[in-house]
């Protein structure tokens, strides 16, 4: 058995749990400061920053406690390391090194995206690759293929704006809170796709996304509803979210048939905060029976960023113990670096 303190500080949730590699998951404490930002209508990286230091020491105490505890007690300290702000990345890497050095415990840098990538297993622990990974969050679309844990080869990306942040921007349009993804996902329950938004790059034959596009067609769709007098409300706002959440899923499910189909391989896991969206579940689970692959999802309150997600980052990588408190953070850091070979 061996327990790992996980420590994520990348963006603006400041979140901290402790994973045992026997009982899984034990403690998970998650701050958002998405309030903090949502004046802004986006992250203020020094504020994230000032935050995370604010809220890191009472939530790993709050872990320790509520898993009755000892810092002694821990094989390791991970820490996301990159990408992500260098502030607010430097929060969360001095924390775990001061605590790791002054209890002469492992630590670990985890990539971000690796922890997104094995978040599925923390609702499933016989998950094993090889796999395809759909890693859509506020930064990433991407699709990758994961013949072993610890190796990642890019298929396909989004040559502009993520999926998330498709989300996030559409949303702001319409008036909505930042991020919009959820607020857009909630509304669109009660909307249709009557709008028929573009799919760019959907038959484009590769595994290249772009979202872009879409915000250009939801301001000429605003205008032109605007023109004709029709308050952006009601039913016409549930309209445009299902339409927009029902193109941006469209596009994701399209292509990871296409990586499936490329690949041959016939699993999928789909993870960042984006795989929390039940209308991108429900598509990709009917896909998934008519064409014979299997899909597996975090648990949805693990989709978005979390410090569980490290903690169990930090097990896969625990044989690679390291004590060297000597720490850097990397704002941008390609995941086909971590590679340890085929
Ligand atoms: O993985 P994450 O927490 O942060 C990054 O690493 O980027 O992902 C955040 C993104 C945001 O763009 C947010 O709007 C989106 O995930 N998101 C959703 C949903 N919940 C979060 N998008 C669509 N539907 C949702 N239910
Ligand atoms: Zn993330």
């Amino acid at each position: 058995m061996a327990l790992i303190l996980g420590i994520e500080t990348s963006c603006d949730e400041t979140g901290v749990a402790l994973y045992d590699t026997d009982n899984g998951l034990i403690a998970n404490e998650l701050y958002s400061q998405i309030e903090l930002h949502q004046a802004y209508g986006g992250v203020v990286p020094e504020l994230a920053s000032r935050d995370h230091l604010r809220k890191i020491i009472s939530l790993i105490d709050n872990c320790l406690n509520k898993a009755s505890c000892k810092l002694s007690d821990l094989a390791a300290i991970a820490y996301t390391a990159g990408p992500g702000l260098n502030g607010a990345l430097l929060v969360g890497a001095s924390v775990a090194n001061s605590i790791a050095w002054a209890n002469n415990l492992a630590v670990i840098p985890i990539h971000h995206l690796e922890g997104h990538l094995l978040s599925p297993f923390l609702g499933n622990k016989q998950l094993a690759a090889p796999f395809i990974a759909l890693l859509v969050s506020g930064g990433h679309s991407q699709l990758i293929a994961v013949n072993k844990i610890g190796n990642y080869q890019l298929l396909g990306d989004s040559v502009d704006d993520a999926a998330g942040e498709a989300f996030d921007k559409t949303a702001k349009m319409l008036g909505l809170a930042y991020p919009g993804g959820k607020h857009i996902a909630a509304l669109a329950t009660q909307g249709s796709d009557i709008y028929k938004l573009p799919r760019p790059m959907i038959n484009s034959g590769d595994l290249s996304m772009s979202f872009s596009g879409l915000k250009t067609a939801v301001l000429t769709l605003l205008n032109k509803l605007k023109s004709q007098n029709i308050a952006i409300e009601g039913q016409v706002l549930a309209d445009m979210a299902a339409s927009i959440e029902h193109a941006i899923t469209d596009v994701l499910i399209k292509k990871s048939l296409l990586a499936i189909k490329m690949t041959g391989i016939r699993q999928l896991i789909v993870c960042g905060g984006v795989s929390a969206n039940l209308t991108l579940r429900a598509k990709l689970n009917k896909l998934a029976v008519s064409n014979n692959f299997s899909v597996h999802y975090p648990p949805l309150e693990l989709c978005t960023d979390n410090g569980a997600m490290i903690a169990i980052a930090g097990a896969y990588r625990l044989t690679q113990k390291q004590f060297n408190y000597n720490f850097t953070v990397h704002p941008r850091w390609d995941l086909s670096t971590l590679n340890i070979g085929e």
